[in-house]
């Protein structure tokens, strides 16, 4: 099969579909790969990389998706993108139809395949190609959040880690999923104190098998909330209910209760937050203070770390890329229920029913 890794033409994304590793895989299975110059630059990977691989490099947006039977990349096309995308032309990518109506009449409009990463689902419930964005937010909040507790950002002027003959300082985190988890194991290596919070027993019983004596984990209710927050220096907000909003679990009211100079970090921003005073930030300006609280609020962490992000990313798409390059997307999706779980829009019918609900559209089972 021809496959074709444009640039992320996306404001700020220096992310990439493929690395060159993964080209290695494709063209050692005789499958074509054609990515376009400077593809890789933002993530630290180079044209000689990708031409060493066995990859074809090609100068223009225009000429990867002329010549390619599936486009691999990270984020959702944009407007600029809409009209190189070709009927039949197999587009495996994150979409979030469901956050563009202009994109999902443009993907109908194309007559492509479109198999969205976000909705490629294990039989366990699952989502495999959005676990590795959780794990990099999950530990790079923990990063963020020491920074930002420095006096000259305003923060408690609190060194996490602590030094001997002066205690660490305490993180809070809650919900004790994939972010949750990978945040406590960060906090608790250098050494803070640490208390995660869920309401699923199951994930605590596990976390509290798996975690140092500096990870406690409690019970997530409003009057425990309360309590740890008093003497918090760093809280985490890594809760999620699948398909809702996350849930307000630290109120305005409850600013006044921390000390001055508390960083919190949101990483369910993007999901509406987990505290009633986030707004969504970016890496250009990532915080703000509101009652002498540092919020650190920024919904795509993970491309502040692009080499990280692409590695992970692909590490989990490359199993199905190659899948569809072999058996082509009939096949690939009939033999692999969690790649069928990836069809959202396929030549010009949405086959996603929360898709088509969301803007009125017929739905078609795929
Ligand atoms: N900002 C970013 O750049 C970024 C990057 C990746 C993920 N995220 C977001 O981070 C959030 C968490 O993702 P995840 O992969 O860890 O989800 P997850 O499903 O693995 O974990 C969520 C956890 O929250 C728990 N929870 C639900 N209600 C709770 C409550 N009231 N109190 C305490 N815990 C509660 C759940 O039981 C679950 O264990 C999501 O909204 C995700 O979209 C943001």
């Amino acid at each position: 099969m021809k496959i074709g890794v444009p640039i992320e033409i996306k404001n700020n994304e220096n992310r990439v579909g493929m690395t060159p590793s993964g080209v290695f895989e494709l063209t050692k299975r005789n499958h074509e790969v054609f990515v376009q110059k400077n593809a890789g630059f933002g993530s630290g990977f180079f044209d000689k990389d990708y031409i060493e691989a066995g990859a074809t490099i090609l100068d223009t947006i225009e000429e990867v998706y002329a010549v390619a039977e599936m486009i691999v990349k990270v984020k959702e096309p944009i407007e600029q993108e809409y009209s190189l995308i070709r009927e039949d032309q197999v587009v495996f990518t994150y979409f979030h139809f469901a956050s563009s109506e202009a994109l999902t009449r443009a993907m109908i409009d194309s007559k492509s395949v479109c198999i969205a990463y976000e909705t490629v689902e294990d039989a366990d419930g699952s989502l495999p190609l959005l676990i590795p964005m959780s794990e990099v937010a999950g530990r790079m909040s923990i990063q963020q959040g020491a920074k930002y507790l420095e006096k000259p950002i305003r923060g408690r002027g609190v060194l996490l880690g602590g030094v001997p003959g002066v205690p660490p300082g305490k993180v809070l985190v809650l919900g004790a999923g994939v972010v949750g988890v990978q945040a406590a194991k960060m906090a608790a290596g250098l050494g803070a104190n640490v208390t995660i919070l869920d309401i699923n027993m199951k994930q605590l019983r596990h976390v509290c098998d798996i975690m140092p004596k500096n990870v406690v984990t409690e019970f997530s209710s409003e009057y425990n909330i309360r309590k740890h927050i008093k003497d918090a220096d760093l809280i985490i907000g890594g809760v999620l209910i699948k398909g809702a909003k996350a849930p307000k679990l630290i109120t305005r009211d409850m600013l006044k209760d921390m000390r001055p100079g508390t960083v919190i970090v949101d990483v369910a921003v993007d999901q509406g937050g987990c505290f009633e005073t986030t707004k969504a930030t970016t890496h250009q300006d990532p915080t703000y203070i509101i009652d002498d609280v540092v919020h650190y609020c920024v919904a795509n962490m993970p491309g502040a770390v692009p080499y990280t992000s692409t590695v992970a990313l692909t590490n989990v798409t490359l199993p199905y890329v190659i899948k569809l390059a072999n058996e082509g997307w009939e096949d690939a999706c009939a033999n692999n229920a969690s790649l069928a779980k990836g069809l959202n829009v396929v030549k010009g019918d949405v086959v996603y029913k929360e898709i088509a609900e969301a803007f009125d559209l017929e739905y078609t089972a795929s």
